[in-house]
């Protein structure tokens, strides 16, 4: 999916395993600090486990993921996850390269994720979850104009530590209000 002239979404594949594990090293002290995964992920088998796994709850309709790729290059990954059928409810995650940050690639990214949950899978309402230390990722959904609903206490285990998210969301009959 082209979402800019610089940048396509990726359906999740065996061949990004390599160069996906690569940007995840070179980047791995950034990453590690918001994301818990991170942590378990120290050889390229750990990397294809979880890619299966991530293959799989595509497969099995509970998440919709890509790969980004920007000017030639695997620049990082975003998605709808943990998908409530019932509920019409999803997540939105992503992650970046740093060498890819400041380009406003995510917040372009998360803009079309959103337009492709409430137009294509008919969702209600998308989630948006972020430390309340993480300013760079709260920046997006409060660019796209996400209501902030609140504090979920010490909702995620980072590096042994528990932390407090922000709970952001997007309403379907909201979004429409915007275009
Ligand atoms: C969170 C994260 C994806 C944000 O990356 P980012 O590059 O700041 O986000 P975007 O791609 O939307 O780019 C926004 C930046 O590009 C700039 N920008 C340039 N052109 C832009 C455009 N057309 N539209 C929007 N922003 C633009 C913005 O000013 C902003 O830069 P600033 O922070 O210096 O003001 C990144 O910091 C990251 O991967 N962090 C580690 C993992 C993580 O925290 N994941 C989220 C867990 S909840």
């Amino acid at each position: 999916m082209q979402i800019s002239e610089t940048t396509t979404l990726e359906p999740l594949s065996e061949h990004h395993t390599e160069p996906v594990f690569n940007l995840i090293q070179q980047n791995r002290e950034q990453l590690r600090i918001w994301l818990p995964w991170v942590e378990n992920m120290n050889e390229i088998t750990d990397f294809q486990n979880f890619l299966n796994g991530a293959r799989q709850r595509v497969a099995d309709k509970l998440a919709v993921a890509f790969f980004i790729r920007h000017e030639g290059k695997i620049a990082g990954n975003i998605g709808l996850y943990h998908i409530d059928h019932q509920n019409k409810i999803a997540a939105i995650g992503y992650w970046l390269g740093e060498k890819f940050q400041g380009k406003g690639i995510i917040t372009i990214a998360c803009r079309k994720i959103t337009d492709f949950g409430f137009n294509e899978l008919n969702l209600n309402r998308i989630e948006l979850k972020c430390g309340t230390s993480n300013h760079k990722s709260q920046a997006i959904p409060e660019r796209l104009g996400f209501t902030k609903e609140g504090i979920l206490r010490q909702a995620e285990l980072l590096n042994g530590n528990f932390h407090d998210l922000y709970l952001y969301s997007m309403l379907k009959q909201d979004w429409e209000k915007r275009l």
